[in-house]
């Protein structure tokens, strides 16, 4: 409990993360570009981030790019933005809040791509609202993205992943759409660039073999 106030204490106090105590949080809709990262970078965001190895990973490999982890729990926001402050990533930044809220957030338009890494699956038949690929969240996504933009999903459980490409294969609007349920056997690999985040390397010690697909609007 200590340690999560002290870790509480440390993010209001990081300029790259943006959570309901920040002056900004309220007006960085349409806005991170001009005034938070001061370029006019394409800019990714990570969906259920976790502790954002995706966000941090990126943000090295993409100096060129703009990358936001996206979580509600702040405990875990705080190990990507130590990271990124101890790494000298500018082009990274967190932002506290749900996911069902996002679109007070960016703008039309504003994201290049969305990356959903390990989401919660969800298996639950009354939870299936909650699936961060259900009608809903697509529809959100497109609304974010920029025409073109990918939506990008890694995960270990064969229900979301499955859910998730009859959901977008009953679909009339979804492009190039393409999948694997063995990333690391798979010609895909290289769009995953080999970042495994935390909940993949427990679900891989577990013997679950990791998916990924990804589309665009
Ligand atoms: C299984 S973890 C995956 C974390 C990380 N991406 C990884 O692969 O290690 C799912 C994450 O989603 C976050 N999460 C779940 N539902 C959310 C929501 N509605 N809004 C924001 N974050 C959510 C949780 O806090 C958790 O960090």
């Amino acid at each position: 409990m200590k340690r999560k106030q002290e870790r509480f204490r440390i993010i209001e106090g990081l300029d790259n993360v943006i959570e309901p105590t920040k002056a900004n949080y309220n007006s960085i809709k349409g806005n991170w570009r001009e005034s938070h990262f001061k370029n006019n970078n394409p800019i990714t965001i990570e969906l259920a981030c976790g502790r954002g190895e995706y966000s941090v990973a990126l943000g090295k490999l993409f100096p060129e790019r703009n990358f936001i982890g996206v979580d509600m729990k702040g405990e875990r926001i705080w190990k990507g933005s130590t990271l990124a402050v101890e790494q000298g990533l500018s082009n990274v930044a967190f932002l506290r809040t749900q996911i069902l809220l996002i679109e007070n957030f960016f703008a039309l338009g504003e994201v290049d791509e969305i990356w959903l890494t390990f989401p919660d699956p969800r298996p639950r038949k009354r939870d299936i609202k909650r699936r961060l690929t259900s009608p809903r969240f697509l529809e959100m996504y497109q609304r974010l993205l920029k025409p073109g933009g990918y939506v990008r999903l890694k995960t270990d459980n064969t229900l979301l992943y499955t859910y998730t490409l009859e959901e977008l294969q009953q679909r009339t609007d979804i492009l190039d759409l393409q999948y694997t349920d063995r990333v690391y056997e798979s010609p895909l690999r290289p769009e995953c660039f080999d970042i495994k985040t935390r909940f993949e390397e427990m679900f891989a010690a577990k013997g679950e073999t990791i998916k990924y697909l990804r589309f665009h609007f």
